[in-house]
């Protein structure tokens, strides 16, 4: 009697829970749950209709060699069907919200409004909408309502203008990919509150977006809560900052910054120096077109144990470059081309056998062979 109480306790309790809950069953005849809640559903195929499939708006294999190959995703998705079940949709399932849409790489061609329907998707954890064509769509501020979103990557998907401090709302970010929107501008305050706001973001990536007038200081802003930052070639000018804070890098790119262009800048010995004592987690470094002049090598020498690449091309780097490096144990990316003052040598049995690139043309380093 008592364990029969208790289950139908127990049924009680689910039957209470699920008409609670807001999960939606709508059984067929072959009793199959319809998990996607109807608006959100009727959302989706609205934006599927804002789109045109065209067999260019996703990179080509040829530009991202290691890239699956593109294919129009929301073509799976019908009325009528479980909205969850739809390819790149994923749904939370005691909710039925839809949490997660991935369409990278989809074809997709068009401009997304502020009235688009995406913007109804406020449940939305996890957003990738990379390698599609939005037409220079402007980043629309609606993108700053999915309180919830911990990952948005809306790499190389064509969308231009002034970029919308509304996304500095997304405080729950952990990565964040804008890159490769070549007319995408970001001005200095609004970096300067993405930066406070977004307090857990772990992996930054804003390469080729236009920050030409946000101030380098600007970064002693970021979280110490990252580890990837990508900022190739963003027109970044002047003194190269003080990041000696971001102790859990493991990835710094900020090549074709601070130098040899147009735009011109450097790094400060001491500042150099900070870096190399305090990033002691860091793997790959590219500072490649970063004015390092007035940097010596040698402080090159201290730079983490668990080096696996290390970019410095056209740096103007004068001076001894420190062998040590090369014994790294990990090291399997060494490139110093295009340091002409560059000097020190190198010996064949100091590598390891890890050692996949090794790039010293317009160098003054000789390799011996043993
Ligand atoms: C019932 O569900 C099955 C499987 O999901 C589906 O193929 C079928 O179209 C549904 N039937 C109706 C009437 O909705
Ligand atoms: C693409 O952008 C151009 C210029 O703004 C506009 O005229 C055109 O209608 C847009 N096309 C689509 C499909 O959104
Ligand atoms: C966001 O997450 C919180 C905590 O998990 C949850 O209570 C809330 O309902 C979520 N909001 C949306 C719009 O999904
Ligand atoms: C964003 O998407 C692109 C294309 O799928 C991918 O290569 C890149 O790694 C993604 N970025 C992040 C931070 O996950
Ligand atoms: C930071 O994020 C919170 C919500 O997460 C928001 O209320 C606040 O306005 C944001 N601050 C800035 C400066 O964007
Ligand atoms: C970047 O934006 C600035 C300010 O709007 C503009 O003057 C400059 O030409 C842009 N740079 C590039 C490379 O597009
Ligand atoms: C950090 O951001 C604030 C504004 O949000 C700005 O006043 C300050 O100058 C920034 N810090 C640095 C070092 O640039
Ligand atoms: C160096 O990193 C440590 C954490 O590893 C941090 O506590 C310290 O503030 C950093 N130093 C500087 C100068 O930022
Ligand atoms: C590199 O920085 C040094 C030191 O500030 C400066 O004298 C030199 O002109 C810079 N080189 C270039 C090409 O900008
Ligand atoms: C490298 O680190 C050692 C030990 O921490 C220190 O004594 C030395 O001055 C450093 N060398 C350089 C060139 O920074």
């Amino acid at each position: 009697m008592g364990s029969l109480a208790r289950f139908l306790s127990f049924l009680l309790f689910h039957l209470y829970f699920h008409a609670s809950s807001s999960l939606s069953f709508s059984f067929n005849s072959s009793f199959s749950a319809m998990l996607c809640q109807h608006d959100q559903s009727l959302a989706l195929l609205q934006f599927k209709k804002t789109f045109s499939i065209r067999s260019d708006a996703s990179p080509r294999e040829s530009d991202f060699p290691y890239h699956p190959k593109p294919y129009p995703k929301t073509e799976s998705w019908k009325e009528g069907t479980d909205c969850c079940s739809w390819d790149g949709i994923t749904c939370d399932f005691e909710t039925g919200n839809v949490i997660g849409l991935h369409l990278s790489n989809s074809l997709l061609f068009g401009t997304i409004y502020s009235n688009n329907p995406l913007f109804f998707l406020l449940h939305l954890q996890s957003l990738d909408l990379s390698y599609n064509d939005f037409n220079n769509s402007h980043l629309s501020p609606q993108f700053g309502q999915f309180l919830n979103l911990t990952y948005l990557n809306l790499s190389s998907s064509n969308f231009g203008g002034e970029f919308p401090f509304e996304i500095s709302y997304l405080s729950g970010l952990v990565s964040l990919d804008l890159s490769r929107n070549d007319f995408l501008i970001l001005e200095t305050t609004i970096f300067n509150k993405l930066a406070q706001n977004l307090t857990q973001l772990q992996e930054l990536d804003l390469n080729f977006v236009n920050m030409s007038l946000v101030a380098p200081s600007s970064l002693m802003n970021l979280s110490s809560s990252l580890t990837s930052l990508r900022l190739i070639d963003c027109g970044l000018h002047g003194k190269f900052p003080d990041i000696s804070h971001l102790s859990k890098l493991v990835t710094i790119d900020l090549s074709w910054n601070f130098g040899i262009d147009s735009y011109g800048g450097f790094i400060e010995p001491m500042i150099f120096e900070k870096l190399v004592r305090n990033l002691t987690m860091v793997r790959d470094l590219d500072l490649s077109m970063v004015n390092m002049s007035i940097v010596a090598p040698s402080s090159l020498m201290n730079l983490s144990s668990s080096l696996s690449s290390l970019a410095l091309g056209f740096c103007e780097l004068q001076g001894k470059f420190p062998d040590n490096i090369i014994q790294r144990p990990n090291l399997q990316l060494l490139d110093l081309w295009g340091n002409e003052h560059l000097t020190g040598s190198l010996t064949r049995h100091n590598w390891k056998n890890s050692l996949r690139h090794l790039d010293l043309s317009w160098t003054k380093i000789p390799v011996y062979l043993d």
